[in-house]
């Protein structure tokens, strides 16, 4: 069959509808609709041959990074670990792992980034510390009741000696959220027992986060995404409820979970993000009811909230309609602006999610479980969920907001379900015994080559070993092939910025397997799941597959952006 390539080589970057967007340095409010791309920096480059990531290795990068034609990069922590859970057990909230550089690492990368009008936005980890951490050091050394103490959450355990724990709540990352220290007292830990919360109702807290805060604002970072945003507001007060009576618990009364008075916190962070010029941003990682997200995103808050729905919908076009109009509709209401993610550091990529048998949401304990165990199997279809990945994209792309994209889906990378027993990292893994297979799979280090040591990622080895099939996926294998995924997303980002279209979205009608939106001036979006549909009207700015001649038909799978000239 005669066939167009995936675009139209004369036709991006399109004419702009309506003037490209503000240059990103004089732009106040850039996150509203900017493309946001994650790195996890130990799986991202590394420069010096140690196997984990680094600074350097970002810096030599940022070319790539430009082509691409990101707006912003959000670096996951880069801080003092130990890696207990990834570098999201900090040990110094102001200083560099030596391992991935320097303080100067990190002005030099700010500085690299600006000079192609990407900003640097990074992680803050507020709900707890590493065990590491100046302060619990200090908190084991002093006796119960002191104020070193009470910058975390002690308690006495219950039962002869206190030998059993103030309550019986357990771990998303697998055990016990407390853990018994050499005196007889308790800490509490949402996470990894090296993950020691915070106390939130301490002033000191407040205030060194405020600092922490200036610290990276005045080195030049932009804005910060904010970790478990929903956990540090605490109710201790006795009687402890069971886990079983917490679990009944609905958000605003639970004891950990999305208190209300969390926003107390996010105000006063508001009013030092205010004092910058532009202001600072920050997104919150809240997990929360879709219904309560709103208020992380507010004006008076963090400003936005990550929409997650869709990392556990499937790839239905109700799903999807679904999620949009709901998140459109809350942004509206905040004065926000949505925020599109489908895949990041904790997920199964979702090249693969959209690969497995209909129904098995890839997120989800069950969807994981089948791909630990079925991961090899022909079950799972990689050219089908690479092909989806590609439309699920361009259609994100073209919504209202802000888009967040993770570090290796830019090359169409899959998850890689089976590492070794010995080589997983994950404390959610190693905490549950292998019952929860962990994150790893979408952390192995990025193929930068089609071959060689660690596939261009580092001259020594890889931290977690990547797979024999990595090497077709690599960057290398992609460049100048006008097929790839990588050319797709570079042409989307470009495309992208030079259609302006404002906030406005109108559906056109379509089929259930079929949505359609249009934007102003003309740009149309149209995504078939598991049907065929007509071109939309206009040019064809751009494909995420191959369109036939001769048919003006979108087939299964694909999503299309066309222009109609006015
Ligand atoms: C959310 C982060 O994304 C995840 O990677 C981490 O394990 C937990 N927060 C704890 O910090």
């Amino acid at each position: 069959m005669d066939q167009l390539p995936s675009h139209e080589p004369d036709a991006a970057p399109a004419p702009a509808a309506q003037g490209p967007f503000p240059s990103p340095g004089t732009d106040r409010e850039w996150w509203r609709h900017a493309v946001v791309y994650q790195i996890y920096p130990r799986s991202f480059a590394d420069s010096d041959g140690d196997g984990i990531g680094d600074l350097p290795g970002i810096l030599s990068r940022v070319p790539y990074l430009a082509d691409l034609g990101v707006d912003a990069v959000w670096l996951s922590p880069f801080y003092p670990s130990a890696l207990a859970d990834g570098g999201y057990d900090v040990d110094d909230h102001r200083n560099v792992d030596p391992r991935l550089g320097t303080l100067d690492d990190v002005d030099a990368l700010v500085a690299a980034l600006g000079e192609h009008g990407i900003r640097l936005v990074i992680d803050i980890v507020p709900n707890h510390s590493s065990n590491r951490h100046v302060w619990f050091q200090e908190a084991l050394a002093s006796p119960p009741g002191s104020a070193a103490r009470d910058r975390y959450i002690f308690r006495d355990g219950k039962g002869v000696d206190g030998a059993e724990p103030p309550a019986d709540w357990a771990s998303g990352f697998g055990g016990l959220m407390w853990e018994r220290v050499p005196d007889g007292q308790w800490y509490l830990h949402c996470h990894a027992a090296e993950q020691p919360d915070l106390n939130w109702d301490n002033p000191e807290v407040h205030d060194d986060f405020v600092s922490t805060l200036r610290f990276w604002a005045d080195r030049g970072v932009a804005g910060f995404r904010i970790d478990v945003a929903h956990l540090l507001a605490k109710d201790l007060s006795d009687p402890l409820p069971s886990d079983a009576e917490m679990a009944r618990m609905p958000p605003g009364v639970h004891p950990l979970i999305d208190r209300d008075e969390v926003h107390e916190i996010y105000a006063r962070w508001r009013t030092v993000f205010d004092e910058y010029d532009p202001p600072l941003t920050a997104v919150g990682e809240a997990w929360v009811e879709p219904e309560r997200r709103s208020r992380y995103a507010s004006r008076t808050g963090l400003g936005q909230a990550f929409n997650f729905d869709l990392l556990t919908a499937n790839w239905s076009a109700p799903e999807f309609r679904e999620v949009i109009d709901r998140n459109l509709r809350q942004a509206a209401e905040t004065g926000s602006s949505s925020t599109w993610v489908l895949s990041n550091h904790d997920v199964v990529r979702h090249a693969t999610r959209y690969g497995l048998p209909q129904g098995t949401p890839g997120c989800s304990q069950e969807g994981k479980e089948w791909l630990r165990t079925h991961g090899a199997s022909p079950v799972l279809d990689r050219e089908l969920g690479v092909r989806r990945a590609r439309a699920a994209t361009l259609l994100l792309l073209a919504l209202p907001g802000s888009t967040y994209l993770y570090q290796g889906e830019e090359l169409g990378l899959h998850e890689v379900p089976d590492l070794p027993e010995d080589a997983r990292q994950d404390p959610t893994y190693l905490r549950t015994g292998g019952a929860d297979p962990g994150r790893d799979g979408c952390r192995v280090p990025l193929p930068w080559t089609a071959s060689g040591p660690a596939f261009g990622f580092s001259d020594g080895g890889a931290h977690l070993p990547q797979p024999s099939w990595f090497g077709a996926s690599s960057v290398e294998s992609q460049e100048g092939d006008d097929d790839s995924t990588l050319a797709l997303y570079r042409r989307a980002l470009s495309t992208r910025r030079n259609v302006r279209a404002g906030e406005d979205l109108r559906w056109r009608a379509a089929r259930d397997e079929v949505l359609h939106i249009e934007r102003a001036g003309g740009w149309h979006c149209l995504t078939t799941f598991e049907a065929t549909a007509e071109l939309p009207p206009g040019r064809v700015l751009l494909s995420s597959a191959p369109l036939a001649h001769e048919e003006r038909m979108v087939p299964p799978n694909t999503t299309v952006w066309t222009l109609e000239r006015p």
